[in-house]
C-alpha cells in the first residue's frame, strides 16, 4: 500500500472499511451492524477530518466481508458511507452503500397505536426514497422519516 500519510485508524489485512460516515452517524452504525456479537477485531475513528465532509468516521473489521443485505441497511442512516473490500492489505473493491428496499426489525414505527409497539413482533417497512429516506409500515402504512427513526 503506497500511503503518503499517517492512518489514524490502523490499515488491515483482509475485510472491510466503512469509510465517510458522517460524524454524527458513528455509533448508530455501530449498533446497527451489532458488533457487540461479532467475533472479528474491529477498530473505528470518530470524528476524523475529511475534505468532502468536514468531519467523518470510519470503521475497520478484520476478516469480514459483509453481504450486502447485512450492510445496506447501514444507508438508512449513513447514506454517504461507502465500503471498501481488502484482501492482502490492498483495496479490491470500493462501492457505495444501497438502500434496501424494505427493513425487518430495525426501528420502531412512529404510530403509537401501530401492531408492533403493542405485540412482541418485528416490525417490518417498505424504504421510500424521495428527497430524504421514510419507512412506510408494512402493518399500518404510517411513515417514518428519518427525523423520527428509533434504532430497536
Ligand atoms: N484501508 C485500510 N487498510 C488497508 C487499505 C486501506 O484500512 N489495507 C483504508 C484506508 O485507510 C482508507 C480506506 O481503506 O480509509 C480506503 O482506502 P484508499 O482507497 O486507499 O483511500 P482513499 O483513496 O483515501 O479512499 P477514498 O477515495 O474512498 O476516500
Ligand atoms: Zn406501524
Amino acid at each position: 500500500m503506497s500511503n503518503k500519510k499517517e492512518l489514524i485508524v490502523s490499515a488491515i489485512k483482509d475485510g472491510t472499511v466503512i469509510d465517510h460516515i458522517p460524524a454524527k452517524d458513528l455509533f448508530k452504525v455501530i449498533k446497527i451492524l451489532d458488533f457487540e456479537h461479532m467475533p472479528n477485531q474491529v477498530t473505528f475513528g470518530g470524528n476524523l477530518e475529511s475534505k468532502s465532509m468536514g468531519k467523518k468516521a470510519i470503521i475497520k473489521v478484520a476478516d469480514k466481508f459483509f453481504a450486502d443485505s447485512e450492510i445496506n441497511k447501514i444507508a438508512l442512516i449513513a447514506p454517504t458511507a461507502n465500503l471498501n473490500i481488502i484482501r492482502n492489505y490492498e483495496v479490491i473493491d470500493k462501492k457505495p452503500v444501497q438502500l434496501p428496499d424494505s427493513v425487518v426489525g430495525l426501528c420502531k414505527c412512529i404510530n403509537p397505536k401501530c401492531i408492533t409497539n403493542s405485540e412482541p413482533m418485528q416490525t417490518k417497512f417498505e424504504v421510500v426514497k424521495d428527497d430524504s429516506v421514510s419507512l412506510r409500515c408494512h402493518y399500518c402504512g404510517k411513515i417514518t422519516d428519518s427525523e423520527h427513526f428509533t434504532l430497536l
